[in-house]
């Protein structure tokens, strides 16, 4: 337990520094080929991180075999850096405009994917962090 200890404290910590999807919202439908905003919050943390890079995907999530992990980006709609800024109101974030194309195998549920890239702590360990939100898109 001695060794595990402070092991489990950084997992802890790494976990804090995660980020929240404010938009858009699970369930939220989202017709293909409009652009929308999703907005990528970073939460407040203790120890700070150094930002590489950013992705945002989308994944059909089939009736059989639902949502796969979040880490399987799917197809691309950005990718590139991460530069949350400060804001009046909701935190510390980035809005990203993005379009998912029309595509007949991501009608219905999906799952839009944020990938974070990221260094924390002293010895700047890289690290990734995986978010999914189920969202229903239709074409127009
Ligand atoms: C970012 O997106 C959110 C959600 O769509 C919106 O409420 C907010 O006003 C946007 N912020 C800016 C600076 O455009």
């Amino acid at each position: 337990m001695k060794v595990l200890a402070p092991l489990f404290a950084f997992f802890a910590l790494a976990s804090a520094q995660g980020l929240t999807i404010g938009t858009p919202k699970k369930g939220q439908r989202i017709p293909m080929e409009r652009p929308f905003t999703v907005q990528v919050i970073k939460n407040p943390h203790i120890i700070s991180s150094i930002e590489v890079a950013l992705t945002i995907g989308i994944v059909s999530c089939p009736q059989s075999s639902g949502c796969p992990d979040p880490s399987n980006v799917g197809e691309v709609l950005y990718q590139g850096p991460y530069r949350p800024r400060p804001h009046r109101a909701g935190g510390n974030y980035q809005n990203f405009t993005v379009t998912i194309p029309f595509d007949e195998d991501l009608i219905g549920r999906s799952q839009l994917t944020v990938n974070r890239f990221f260094l924390i702590g002293a010895q700047n360990g890289a690290t990734l962090q995986s978010y999914g939100v189920e969202i229903d898109t239709f074409p127009l």
